[in-house]
């Protein structure tokens, strides 16, 4: 289904995540019918370009990032077309009326800022200035929101100052994923696994967010961030909220919001020793973060594991490990919820662990399974054991159709629908900081040094003992 007409101005717009992400997925929704034709696309930066000039270098853009709608040479054509260039001065004068006299009236404005979080309160004011946007306008904003509790609170309020949080629309790309909207849909959409989920089923959680790709290129960025600021303090706390709050009354932006909101603000403070920080070596996996990241003498971290709990009824002594790296042996995103065991056996000689574990495969082979206790076949009695209820959700449902959205396009569509269930409100990204920050200003205080692990493995030994001296282990990484 179409949305309604737009005018999307991208800030940023000649930008690595314009080029990457945000166009050739507008292109595919202009291609699959959702985007309406007459929408418009302006691109906006410093560079002196005209519409021929942008449109050639998304063109590029597409070849080179586009899957295979990129074959499509009439669709870029028409697509192409729906694009125009102004060069703007962000923090001056220049071309705020040239962008100004392009706007169309009676459609939807959004705005994208897809730049430097210093720039959004000069832009925000110019766009109000020059009465080019409204209060029925929108805009977009991407992560880092912030560093830290202070500057989130300080863009909040600039931000705040030219719009209604209705208008904000804060992303972050995971919970535009399909499968992580899956973790509502599993929770919420069937009888068997709510009345399960609490502490007197679940002995407790796994969230593992593996990547293989090291921080080649982005050094200078990821450098002063880490994988907490990077990972945890937003992709990995938004599954976190999603595996363990409430269920929402209904499935609207700020009822799902609330819930959020309520399990970031009932996370306990984690001790220095429930934390594995760690950064990669080279092996014959890979070169050394600190190669990668063009720093000899870096203690960023490229990999953190740590232990968590929510004070609240329903998870009362549920620990909740999560972890998260780069350069590890396989991509694999996974959450695993083990149940607890069994008190009591009536199979006599049985003596093995059995355990249930429901576990939600992210990415990459999206999909769920349910390990299972049954009778090993054959003769020999009652001997069990456990096997995978498999359901690969290509296989279930069919492989990938052609005009499934990804994360950015499905988001940027929510944009338009000026739906915000997807984004995050800038009191969960606030409460999130909250509790990040103490962690990150301990490790500052102690000078803390990262455990070195190997390119190419499942992280630094210690993680491994965070979780055995608990008596449990990590779900092995597989990609
Ligand atoms: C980004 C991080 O937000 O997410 C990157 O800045 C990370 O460091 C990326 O690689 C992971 O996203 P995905 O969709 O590839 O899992």
């Amino acid at each position: 289904i179409p949305v309604d007409s737009f005018d999307l101005v991208i800030f940023g717009g000649t930008g690595d995540l314009a080029r990457r992400k945000i166009l050739p997925g507008l292109f595919r929704r202009f291609r699959s019918g959702q985007m309406p034709a007459e929408a418009r696309i302006i691109g906006a930066a410093r560079s002196d370009m005209d519409d021929a000039g942008y449109r050639q270098m998304i063109r590029e853009a597409i070849a080179e990032f586009g899957s295979e709608e990129k074959n499509d040479a009439g669709g870029i054509d028409a697509f192409l077309g729906r694009l125009h260039y102004v060069a703007i001065d962000a923090t001056g004068d220049g071309g705020w009326s040239q962008l100004r006299d392009l706007m169309r009236d009676g459609v939807i404005r959004a705005f994208y800022f897809s730049v430097a979080p210093s720039l959004f309160g000069a832009l925000a004011e110019r766009l109000h200035q020059h009465g080019i946007a409204d209060a029925s306008s929108r805009i977009v904003v991407e992560k880092p929101f912030g560093r830290d509790l202070a500057s989130a609170k300080a863009l909040n309020a600039t931000l705040a100052e030219h719009f209604d949080e209705g208008q904000i629309y804060r992303i972050d790309h995971y919970l535009g994923k399909e499968t992580v909207q899956n973790l509502m849909a599993v929770r919420f959409g069937n009888v068997l696994f709510e009345p399960l989920w609490n502490s007197h089923y679940i002995d407790h959680i796994q969230i593992t967010v593996a990547e293989t790709v090291g921080v080649t290129g982005r050094g200078s960025y990821y450098d002063k961030s880490g994988a907490m600021r990077d990972m945890v303090q937003n992709h990995l706390m938004q599954l976190l909220c999603l595996i363990a709050m409430e269920p929402p009354s209904t499935y609207d932006a700020d009822t799902v919001r609330d819930e959020k909101l309520k399990v970031i603000r009932a996370l306990q403070p984690v001790e220095p020793h429930q934390i594995v920080r760690g950064q990669y070596e080279a092996s014959q996996d890979g070169p050394s973060y600190r190669d990668d990241a063009e720093n000899p003498r870096s203690f960023t971290e490229s990999f953190l594991a740590l232990k968590c709990h929510i004070a609240n009824w329903r998870w009362a002594k549920v620990p909740f490990y999560i972890r998260t790296g780069k350069r590890m042996k396989a991509r694999s995103s996974e959450i695993a919820v083990v149940f607890k065991d069994l008190g009591h056996t009536i199979f006599e000689g049985d003596t093995a662990r059995h355990r249930n574990i429901l576990s939600i495969r992210l990415q990459p082979n999206e999909g769920m399974d349910l390990q299972v206790t049954i009778k090993e076949p054959g003769p020999g009695g009652m001997r069990l054991v456990d096997v995978p209820l498999d359901m690969t959700f290509a296989d279930a449902l069919g492989p990938d159709r052609e005009d499934a959205p990804d994360a950015y396009e499905r988001l940027i569509m929510d944009v338009i629908r000026g739906n915000q269930t997807l984004f995050m409100r800038g009191d969960e990204v606030e409460a999130a900081w909250a509790w990040t920050d103490p962690i990150i200003e301990g490790w500052e205080a102690r000078n803390d040094v990262p455990k070195l692990y190997d390119a190419g493995t499942a992280g630094p030994e210690d993680a491994m003992m965070l979780m055995h001296r608990d008596g449990r282990r990590w779900r092995e990484i597989k990609g």
